[in-house]
């Protein structure tokens, strides 16, 4: 197969879109590791566990790796405190990043959300500027998990500038998996 040998971490993979991503990976014939804090539900792939706000762990999941998903995060506004949320999830994108420009990895993916233009959790509610949306209508987060999305956007431009590594920030919609389709019936015409 065209990708054997080639060699993927994922991170967050034992969650909602990772374990998706895992799967994808691995029927795609790469060789993948899930990078997280817990064991996924149903492994399909081997699993470290990693607090990715270390950074000298960080390093050891990702040596050895062709590409990073960096997917791991508390993925809204509201479930820990504001502080946490923040703190999580810049310092394991900034790990993440750093981790792989040091390793020499040239490609990642890593997951922002469109919470980052700030509608979504604002406390001072507010509607777009312009639609259809597009990635040059302004990021006015009101809380700490949509800054924390727009910080790991800079810091991928960061980490871009200084080694090289290409870095795609995906602005990812609410991600559904498909045992949750029923709770969203189509409407009527
Ligand atoms: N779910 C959505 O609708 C949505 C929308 C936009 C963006 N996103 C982003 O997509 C990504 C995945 O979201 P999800 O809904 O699958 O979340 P999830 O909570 O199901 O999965 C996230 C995983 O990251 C792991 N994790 C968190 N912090 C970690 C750390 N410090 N070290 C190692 N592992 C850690 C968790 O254990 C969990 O398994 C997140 O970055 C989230 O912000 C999600």
């Amino acid at each position: 197969m065209a990708n054997q040998g080639k060699k993927v971490v994922v991170t967050g993979g034992s969650g909602m879109l990772g374990s998706w991503v895992v799967k994808h990976f691995v029927e795609q014939g790469y060789e993948v590791l899930n990078v997280d804090t817990r064991q996924p539900e149903e492994p399909v792939s081997p699993t470290l566990i990693v607090n990715l706000e270390d950074l000298g762990q960080t390093y050891g999941a990702l040596a050895g790796a062709d590409a990073v998903v960096h997917l791991a995060a508390i993925p809204r506004a509201g479930m820990v405190p504001p502080e946490a949320t923040f703190r999580n999830n810049v310092m394991s994108t900034y790990n993440v990043l750093e981790a792989a420009s040091g390793l020499g990895i040239k490609k990642a993916v890593i997951a922002s959300s469109e919470s980052s233009y700030g509608i979504c959790f604002a406390v001072h509610p507010f509607g777009p500027q312009y639609v259809p949306m597009d990635e040059a209508h302004p990021q006015l987060p009101q809380d700490s998990y949509g800054l924390s999305k727009v910080v790991g956007e800079l810091t991928a431009d960061m980490f871009h500038r200084r080694s090289g590594i290409q870095v795609v920030s995906l602005r990812l919609g609410n991600v559904i998996p498909p045992e949750w389709y029923e709770r969203f019936p189509l409407l009527d015409a």
